[in-house]
């Protein structure tokens, strides 16, 4: 199937790679047009460049927004109006990783953490819900993780804000149900990409060999994922968890 986003306006955070990169490519290849913000701006640039390349109007746009920051997030909507014409979709795909466990982890990591998982994720959601409204509705994404619903024994401040994002979504989706806005939240296994750069090799080997499917997913296995969650299929879908994780939760 084609154009399963068409004429759909997205705006996905941390777009500049991993996960959020390939998010903005099937995105546009099924027909949306996307904002892609994130920190960093080289990387993020050169994503959209990718993707405008030949085309004979720009679908893709750049622009810097650290998702802790309420006037970046005003500015990154601003541009789904001004260069798309509306917004329609939100992933909220930012975030990162910290391994430190309940003992270890210091004040300034738990803050930092938090910021971008946790709240991140609301002032997206604040900020983008008055503009889907104007669209009559919309759809947000969540990326949480599935240590968004089960413990590991470290990564303390990433399972408190994974878990936040899980249940978040729920309220929210609650929250902007009359207003035809639905709100899912997504929970990625083991997935290769730049974050898990922070493990050592055999570290992944020994997360993912027992798993069912006992290797990591790719960007790709994420990213069909959200797309349904962002097209029109999943009309009757809010306040649900998509877990995409080779099994790794029914262990
Ligand atoms: N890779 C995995 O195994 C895995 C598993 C479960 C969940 N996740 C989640 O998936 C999402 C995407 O991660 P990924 O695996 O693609 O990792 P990644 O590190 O490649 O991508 C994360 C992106 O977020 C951006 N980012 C970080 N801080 C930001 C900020 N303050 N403002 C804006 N952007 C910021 C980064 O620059 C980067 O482009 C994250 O929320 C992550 O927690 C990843």
């Amino acid at each position: 199937m084609a154009n399963r986003l068409a004429n759909k306006v997205a705006l996905i955070s941390g777009g500049a790679r991993g996960q959020g990169a390939a998010e903005a490519r099937m995105f546009v290849a099924e027909g949306a047009s996307v904002v892609i913000g994130d920190v960093l701006d080289d990387q993020g640039a050169a994503r959209a460049a990718e993707l405008n390349r030949g085309a004979a109007k720009a679908r893709a746009h750049y622009l810097h927004l650290d998702v802790t920051k309420a006037e970046d997030w005003n500015r990154a909507v601003e541009a789904a109006q001004t260069q798309f014409g509306g917004l329609d979709v939100l992933v909220n795909n930012a975030g990162i990783l910290s391994l430190a466990n309940v003992e270890q982890g210091t004040e300034e990591e738990w803050d930092r953490v938090s910021a971008v998982n946790q709240k991140g994720v609301w002032l997206g959601m604040k900020t983008a819900a008055p503009a889907m409204r104007k669209r009559g509705g919309g759809s947000i994404i969540n990326i949480s993780s599935i240590y968004g619903l089960i413990g590991s024994g470290g990564s303390a401040a990433y399972h408190a804000s994974k878990g936040a994002v899980r249940i978040l979504t729920k309220t929210a989706a609650i929250e902007f149900g009359p207003d035809k806005i639905r709100v899912n939240s997504v929970h990625p296994g083991v997935i290769r990409t730049p974050m898990l750069e922070a493990l050592e090799r055999e570290a992944i080997i020994s997360l993912i060999n027992n798993l069912p499917i006992a290797r990591e997913g790719s960007v790709d296995e994420i990213a069909y994922g959200v797309l349904f969650l962002a097209s029109d299929e999943a009309s009757y879908m809010t306040g649900s968890e998509l877990v995409i994780d080779g099994g790794y939760t029914s262990l």
